[in-house]
């Protein structure tokens, strides 16, 4: 087994905490997460510094692969998916970490045999017997690998004075398909794990821009004090996709738009938009007003759940200047699918910050552009001084947190328009990461990594979290699926969904803002 070799001397200077010594345990190895972000990120970790020299990575899957094969994988996967990866030494250094073991997730006897090679690669490597397992597998599996992970004692923490190691376990999405099983599976973890070392992921909580919703609103002063529904008149929360399913059809056509996007990643965005300051940046702090703010979303009546979400699924059309098919034939969907790949709706939270604010939600494949953004709009200004500007004639103030592909802040206001008369305009002023702190290398999963490396939970879920999420859109999956939808499919494919989601804010005398690019 390798040697340790020293940090290279390509190597930056790191920011932040080098992550504990520890090993890596990959479930699903061989998986397109895996190649596609995960070695990546940890590459880019190395690349910051961030990985403790103690470090070690095994991938565990089925298919059949030498040490020496999965090494090279790894580096077909870091040349594809990072930029500027041409360090040799920084290779050298990284390469020398990579394990392999092929086995099947169902097997009992995968454990055991695990347990002995891991106990020899955190020998080789000094990682102090501190090992996370990331399960980059279909979900089936993420309860019973940790069961059997936790029968062979490889869930253990040693918390003696001699002993002290952590046992940590990543769980991808989806996590359960509705309440009920969201709640089994906590159960299932639950019972054989801490919470502490349970992370359940959600990859936008890895976004800057998403993690720099907290920054915006709770390291400045004057956003607070507007920030409730005596100045905000409505939330608008989009998040637009040009892709359709991507080979994805059997996975998207059991899950559908509703449970793919919303309890996960929309209740983050509103969860980080809504919430009150926490008392600490302690993990628990922030989890705690999050949770608050899902559980105050008012839950929908049936006939609420009918006046107030709306469905649609693409037809064919023209996605960034190319003929695509409808949802309907894409590869491993059902020619007669009712799966709903456009979602909407309003919630109103009940409680004192917003009551009567409504939160507009959409999220949809094949839109004509992939955006993502949360536009604040604020009440109109009560009258005004202007002549000939009659007041609905002003676009009301807009603050948008721009979270892809532009990643930044605008606000729009009315200004004069130069000349000789008084006459009003809208105007942007701007903001955008990338001129002021330049393009950093990320895939979004090397903030969550590391976070784990240190034992810091704030940006994964709580298993309250997930079920509130999922409280919140189970009575629309009720319902829907008791009445299932019959004019599909309703939108063309490169349009801003159907025509009911524009219907849904004209009847509340509100528009959504719609971006070019
Ligand atoms: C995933 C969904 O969780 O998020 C996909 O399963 C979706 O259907 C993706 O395309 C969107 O992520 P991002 O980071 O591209 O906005």
């Amino acid at each position: 087994m390798a040697q340790l070799v020293e940090t290279p001397a390509t190597t930056p200077p790191r920011i932040g905490k080098q992550g504990d010594p520890c090993v890596m345990v990959i479930f699903g190895a061989a998986g397109d997460l895996t190649g596609r972000k995960l070695i990546p990120a940890l590459y880019n970790l190395a690349r910051a510094g961030l990985l403790s020299r103690e470090f070690a990575v095994v991938g565990v899957a089925r298919a059949k692969m030498s040490d020496e094969d999965f090494k090279k994988k790894v580096h077909e996967d870091v040349k594809e998916f990072c930029d500027d990866c041409t360090e040799d030494d920084l290779w050298e250094w990284f390469q020398r970490r990579f394990y392999y073991f092929a086995g099947d997730f169902n097997d009992d006897k995968l454990y055991p045999q695990l347990k002995d090679y891991l106990a020899k690669v955190d020998q080789d490597h000094s990682t102090h017997q501190n090992f996370f397992y990331y399960l980059a597998t279909a979900p089936s599996f993420f309860g019973p690998i940790v069961e059997k992970l936790s029968t062979c004692g490889l869930m253990e923490q040693g918390n003696g004075q001699n002993s002290s190691h952590w046992r940590r376990v990543i769980i991808e999405k989806p996590f359960g398909h509705d309440l009920e099983s969201a709640k089994s599976l906590n159960q299932q973890l639950l019972k054989v794990a801490d919470e502490t070392q349970v992370y359940r992921i959600d990859h936008y909580l890895g976004k800057e821009t998403v993690q720099n919703i907290l920054a915006f609103r709770f390291a400045n002063g004057i956003f607070e004090p507007v920030w409730n529904r005596r100045y905000i008149d409505h939330v608008q929360i989009s998040v637009a996709e040009t892709v359709g399913v991507e080979g994805r059809g059997s996975y998207f056509d059991h899950a559908g738009s509703l449970r793919d996007m919303v309890p996960n990643h929309i209740m983050q965005l509103i969860s980080l938009t809504a919430m009150e300051p926490p008392i600490s940046f302690d993990a628990n702090a922030v989890r705690d007003e999050q949770a608050k703010i899902l559980h105050a979303i008012q839950p929908m009546s049936d006939e609420e759940v009918l006046s107030r979400t709306i469905r649609g699924q693409y037809g064919e059309g023209t996605a960034e200047g190319k003929r695509v098919p409808a949802y309907r034939a894409e590869e491993d969907v059902p020619a007669d699918s009712r799966t709903e790949t456009f979602v909407a709706m309003k919630l109103l939270i009940d409680n004192w910050r917003w009551a009567d604010v409504p939160f507009y939600l959409r999220t949809g494949k094949r839109m004509p552009v992939r955006n993502t953004h949360i536009v604040i709009q604020f009440r109109r200004a009560p009258f005004v001084l202007f002549r000939d500007t009659p007041v609905e004639h002003l676009m009301p103030n807009q603050l948008v947190l721009h979270i892809q592909p532009e990643e930044g802040i605008s606000l729009q206001f009315a200004a004069k328009v130069p000349g000789p008369v008084m006459r009003l305009g809208t105007v942007d002023m701007n903001f955008e990461y990338q001129e002021y702190f330049g393009k950093q290398p990320s895939t979004g999963y090397e903030r969550l990594l590391h976070d784990c490396m240190i034992g810091d939970q704030t940006l994964f879920q709580r298993a309250d979290m997930v079920e509130a999420g999922w409280s919140v859109v189970s009575p629309i999956l009720d319902i829907w699926k008791a009445l299932p939808p019959r004019n599909f499919p309703n939108y063309a494919s490169g349009t801003w969904g159907p025509k009911e989601a524009d219907e849904l804010l004209e009847r509340d005398g509100r528009r959504w803002r719609n971006f070019e690019k």
